[in-house]
Formats: structure tokens, C-alpha cells, sequence
């Protein structure tokens, strides 16, 4: 559920927690409600049509809404696909990564596929807490690529752990070329 619709923000709901018994449970949820989105990024609240909004909004004037990025001239192609993913997607290390790479918003060029792409990526690290990189990456490994048999769905614990890693551009560069090439 989308935090904004979370229910004791209604006052008929507000109404009756009060009246109950179980105050400080209570007041202890009308608090979360007022809450900024970020305090329930470990619960993942964010739907599948979040992840599908999400990367329709923030990613695909770049990456394409299909994912399959965009070159501007042969020599320089500046966007690189997001497809071509599953691999990266059916591991807990390249989901790491992909988390890594929105967190910090990479620089410098990388090869996908054989091709070079070159540019600079907005950094999401204020941007996007940790549920909407957790949706935004699902809509990424379950829509634009095919996942594969024993694929497991990245969790907002491995999104954290991401941002905790080192905020290095060096940092995002070692975890990529530490996957297979793709
Ligand atoms: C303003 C354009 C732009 C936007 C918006 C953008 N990206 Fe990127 N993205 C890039 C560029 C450019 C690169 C390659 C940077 C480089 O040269 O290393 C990149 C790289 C990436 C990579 C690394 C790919 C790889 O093979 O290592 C991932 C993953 C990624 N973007 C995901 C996203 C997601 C998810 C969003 C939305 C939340 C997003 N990007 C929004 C431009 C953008």
C-alpha cells in the first residue's frame, strides 16, 4: 500500500483508534501516519504500479520506456539499456549493484553488450527512499526483463546495505565489473 492512502489518515479510522482500549497502539499508528514516506521504506509499502509510475516518471526520458536506452549518434550512445538484465536481476550481488548504481547516479561510460555508452546518470540518493528503489528495480527485473528460474525479488535490507556502501564512483565502478559482463 502506498503510504499516502496508509488508513489512519482517515478520520473515521483516527475516530475509532482513540476510542479503543489499545491506546498507545493507538496513537503509536496515528503517529506513523503522519510520518515522512521514508520511515516505511524497510516495509516496502509501494505497489507494482508504483514501480511501473515510478520508472515511467524518472528514468525513462533517458533509459526509454521500454528500457532499451537511446544513442544519439554511433560514436556516442549515452544512455544504456536496462534491458538485457536478467542475469544481473537473478543475482543478489547485481541487484546490489543496479540499487548501487541508482543510489549514486554513475559517470564515466560502460560497455553493455559490445557498445559503449557515456554520460551521467541524476543521483536518486535524496531522492528515492528505499521502497521506491525497491519497486522501481522489481518494475526493472519483472517487466523489462524476463526473469529467470530461482529469480528472488530484491528487498529493501539489500537496498539499504547499497546505501551504505561507499558513496565512490570507483566504489560503483568495482561492484559492476565484479558481475558478469552483460
Ligand atoms: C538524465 C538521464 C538519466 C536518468 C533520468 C536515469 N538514468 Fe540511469 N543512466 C544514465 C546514464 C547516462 C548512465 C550511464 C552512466 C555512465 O556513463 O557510466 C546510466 C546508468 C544506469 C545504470 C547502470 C547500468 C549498467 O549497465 O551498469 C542503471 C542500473 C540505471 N542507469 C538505472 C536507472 C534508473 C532505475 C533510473 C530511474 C530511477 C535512471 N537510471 C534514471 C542516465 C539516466
Amino acid at each position: 500500500m502506498h503510504p499516502s492512502e496508509f488508513p489512519s489518515r482517515s478520520p473515521g479510522h483516527r475516530r475509532r483508534t482513540i476510542a479503543s482500549p489499545k491506546l498507545g497502539f493507538a496513537a503509536l499508528v496515528i503517529l506513523a501516519g503522519t510520518l515522512p514516506s521514508t520511515c516505511f521504506a524497510q516495509r516496502s509499502p509501494y505497489t507494482e504500479r508504483d514501480g511501473r509510475r515510478i520508472y515511467l516518471e524518472r528514468c525513462a526520458v533517458c533509459h526509454m520506456p521500454d528500457g532499451s536506452g537511446s544513442s544519439h549518434t554511433d560514436n556516442f550512445n549515452s544512455f544504456p539499456p536496462l534491458t538485457g538484465m536478467s542475469e544481473w536481476m537473478s543475482l543478489r550481488q547485481g541487484q546490489r549493484y543496479v540499487a548501487h548504481a541508482i543510489i549514486y547516479g554513475p559517470y564515466g561510460g560502460l560497455t553493455v553488450n559490445g557498445k559503449f555508452y557515456f554520460g551521467m546518470m541524476p543521483r536518486f540518493r535524496p531522492r528515492l527512499d528505499n521502497g521506491q528503489i525497491v519497486a522501481v528495480i522489481r518494475y526493472i527485473a519483472e517487466h523489462l526483463n524476463a526473469p529467470l528460474p530461482g529469480y528472488v525479488p530484491i528487498d529493501a535490507k539489500l537496498v539499504e546495505e547499497a546505501r551504505r556502501a561507499e558513496d565512490t564512483i570507483d566504489a560503483v565502478h568495482e561492484a559492476r565489473y565484479a558481475l558478469p559482463p552483460r
